[in-house]
């Protein structure tokens, strides 16, 4: 696996796997890989055994909300009864329920959750996350959710990338004046941008919250303060979201599940990442799943990721979505590899240090108990994570109940 990415169409389906390999680390990155015969004069302070096993580069998770208040359980029963994911957010429930429990939670009662969830993330193998706001949509709660997320990259060992999603809904005080709440927002790409707090700049652009125009000029300012940018594209109706995240040049377009044929075959024609969540299809109960298939048959660099969220999939579980990816999305397990690791790593800008075992990346290596890389999507719903190795570090070591000799 030391591909360098972005990986895109038919070469997703071109895995480098490497059988009895031995892989250095030093300092915190990798120092070598190859195989094992190969590996001689070898002296280390630490070795871990992987015989038998498999072993990829850590999970990168390109899209999540990582920091909010709350949860929304109650809300599983109107889904059951059939009452439409935007119409919730209609109601003033969904996103904006989410809201209202973010605005009410202190930093540290943020921190502490956002700490919870990254530690199950690490727990699954994630190595490197990308972590939006949006849950605040003020300029205090949005800043509060931002801090938390640059305290929580401080904090834990993962890699937190911060994206800016004031733009994820339109607050109940401005829903009549969606053109004065986006200006709020973009006032505040400034201060965003001269602490540090964000690399990257989002926007959901769908029905009943920000349409394909609003998107455009906000996307703009926003490359306009230097932020790459992103968007929740064409995720519920089929607005265009697509073709903009081509036009605006957008590191990943996101969603993605209802692309029209164009929006398809000009973003296999650009280098924007498509980043497809099928966990939202899956909890969402819907039958469309993104065209995934035919954007990598048409060339696009693919990455899959959870959208780890309170609300549209509550999982902070990658291996479950690398099923999800097999059954519903059609993909190949080389494509899934690829596109939880370097392609993932592309679409958050850290395609040089992440998402891959190579020479000077980061040491960030999972041992799975796996015998090969087909089996993570074939076995699906647990954690077949083993141990999971941060900056050269265990970070995570799976404890057996009752170790397997002793139990015979
Ligand atoms: O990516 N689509 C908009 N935002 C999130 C859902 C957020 C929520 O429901 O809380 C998403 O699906
Ligand atoms: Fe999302």
């Amino acid at each position: 696996m030391d591909k360098q990415g972005p990986v895109k169409g038919k070469a997703m389906n071109e895995l480098a796997v490497l059988e009895d390999a031995t892989i250095m680390i030093k300092d915190g990155k990798i120092d070598w890989i190859g195989a094992t015969e190969d590996a001689v004069d070898i002296q280390a302070d630490k070795t871990i055994d992987a015989k038998g096993k498999l072993v990829t580069p850590g999970l990168v998770e390109p899209h999540t909300h990582l920091v909010f208040g709350g949860s929304r359980e109650e809300e599983m029963a109107l889904k059951q009864q059939g009452v439409p994911y935007l119409e919730i957010l209609e109601r003033g429930g969904g996103i904006l329920s989410t809201v209202n429990a973010t605005r009410e939670a202190s930093q540290e009662e943020l921190l502490e959750k956002a700490l919870f969830h990254l530690d199950r993330m690490a727990a699954h193998g994630i190595t490197t996350v990308e972590a939006k706001s949006g849950y605040g949509l003020d300029r205090q709660t949005e800043l509060k959710q931002l801090n938390v997320a640059k305290q929580a990259n401080e904090k834990h060992p993962l890699d937190i990338v911060s994206t800016f999603l004031g733009a994820h809904a339109i607050p109940p005080e401005y829903k009549k004046d969606p053109e004065t709440f986006l200006n709020i927002m973009s006032d505040m790409f400034a201060e965003i941008k001269a602490e540090n707090l964000a690399e990257f700049v989002d926007i959901f652009t769908e029905t009943g919250v920000f349409t394909v125009d609003q998107s455009r000029r906000y996307l703009q300012k926003a490359k306009e303060h230097g932020f790459g940018v992103k968007i929740h594209a064409d995720e519920i109706d089929p607005l265009g979201g697509t073709e903009l995240a081509v036009e605006t040049g957008a590191i990943s377009g996101d969603h993605l599940a209802v692309a029209s044929d164009e929006g398809i075959r000009q973003l296999a024609a650009s280098d924007t990442i498509g980043v497809i969540l099928p966990g939202t299809s899956f909890y969402l109960g819907k039958d469309t799943y993104a065209p995934a298939r035919k954007m990598i048959d048409q060339g696009t660099a693919v990455a899959i990721s959870t959208d780890f969220n309170p609300g549209s999939s509550v999982t902070e579980n990658l291996q479950l979505i690398m099923s999800i990816a097999a059954l519903k999305l059609k993909l190949s397990p080389a494509e899934i590899w690829h596109a939880v690791t370097v392609n993932a790593a592309h679409a958050i800008g850290k395609g040089d240090v992440a998402g891959s075992i190579t020479k000077g990346k980061k040491a960030d290596v999972v041992v799975w108990d796996a015998p090969n890389y087909m089996y993570l999507p074939y076995h699906y719903g647990v954690n077949h994570a083993n141990t999971v190795i941060k900056n050269g570090e265990v970070l995570y070591e799976r404890q057996a109940i009752l170790p397997i000799k002793e139990n015979i």
